[in-house]
């Protein structure tokens, strides 16, 4: 009994952990590129950027250098739309240093 309360807490708290989070020390620019996240790649790339209809984006910061990643979000890939006019260079930067830094 005490076990099963322990491991649906468990069950629980791990679930909250895909949730993304900020460091309290975050500064504009993160927040900014949370935000640029939240509305327009999450839907795809998923909440906690574990993937969906679009790829993983969790350490995609060792897989592609930053300038690579601008060229994906600015020109889109495949099934991936392009940015380049729906965002400005700011938002861009913002999304993409979010991406490697946070997810
Ligand atoms: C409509 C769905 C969709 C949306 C919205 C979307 N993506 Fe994607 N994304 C994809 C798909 C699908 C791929 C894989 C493309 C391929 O197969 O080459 C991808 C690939 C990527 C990659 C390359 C991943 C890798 O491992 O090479 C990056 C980086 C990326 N997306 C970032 C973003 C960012 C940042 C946003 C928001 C500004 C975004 N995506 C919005 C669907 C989406």
């Amino acid at each position: 009994m005490i076990l099963g309360l322990f491991i649906a807490v468990s069950a629980l708290l791990s679930a909250c952990g895909n949730e993304v989070v900020l460091p309290d020390n975050a500064d504009d620019q993160l927040v900014e590129g949370f935000e640029v996240y939240k509305a327009n790649c999450a839907r795809c790339h998923g909440a906690d950027g574990g993937g969906g209809i679009g790829l993983s984006l969790q350490l995609i910061e060792d897989r592609l250098t930053d300038e690579e990643q601008h060229e994906v979000v600015v020109r889109g890939r495949k099934r991936m739309p392009s940015f380049g006019t729906k965002l400005s260079d700011d938002e861009i930067d913002a999304v993409v240093r979010f991406t490697r830094e946070i997810l």
